[in-house]
């Protein structure tokens, strides 16, 4: 029996960030579904914003090669002014200069945890755009988290509804679709 790998990539690097810890309560879930899982910061793979003069950075190669071997993604991702925020849309532009490859195989998952109710709908429907445009195979699942404050409980762990019933949905659906796929 295969065990999937899944990455999990947070869009905000802030200490006390609110998708920070939904990650992490969803990191769990997958663990508890027998997936292997890897947190990757992007704060340890600093990019300049995209300019197509410049030289491709070595943290843009070795993050492209890294996705690549995966065969599940997660992104956590605030919302900011309705849209996705320039840390994910520069992470995916820098890395899609390099290679797609890692798009076009991985299944995608997308979870937005936000302090009022709306839980990042707009940031997220973004993300999928822009992620299908390059061939991803983006789940139909998406986990918004909205009054995300009192969403966890003191351990981390998601306990607000629909959130968790949203998040238990996109692991199982993700663990099929790469099982399917192999
Ligand atoms: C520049 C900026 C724009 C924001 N725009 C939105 C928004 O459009 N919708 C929303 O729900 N929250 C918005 N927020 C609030 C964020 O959801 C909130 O700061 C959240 O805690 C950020 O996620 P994090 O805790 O993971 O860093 C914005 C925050 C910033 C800094």
């Amino acid at each position: 029996m295969h065990t999937p790998k899944i990455a999990f990539i947070c869009a905000s690097l802030r200490n006390d960030s609110i998708n920070r810890k939904l990650e992490n309560s969803i990191s769990r879930l997958f663990e508890e579904r027998g997936a292997k899982t890897q947190i990757i910061n992007l704060d340890e793979f600093h990019m300049p914003i995209f300019h197509g003069d410049l030289k491709t950075p070595a943290s843009v190669k070795i993050l492209t090669a890294l996705l690549e071997k995966f065969d599940g993604i997660v992104i956590t991702t605030p919302e900011y002014n309705g849209c996705l925020p320039p840390l994910l849309k520069n992470m995916i532009d820098w890395t899609s200069t390099e290679s797609t490859n890692y798009i076009k195989n991985a299944v995608w998952g997308i979870a937005s945890a936000t302090p009022g109710p709306m839980s990042g709908i707009m940031c997220m429907r973004q993300l999928s755009f822009i992620l299908s445009r390059l061939g991803g195979d983006v789940l139909s699942q998406q986990v918004g988290c909205g009054n995300a404050s009192s969403a966890l409980d003191r351990e981390g762990n998601l306990i607000a509804q629909p959130a968790l019933n949203f998040a238990k949905e996109m692991c199982e659906m993700m663990i099929r679709r790469i099982n399917q796929k192999r």
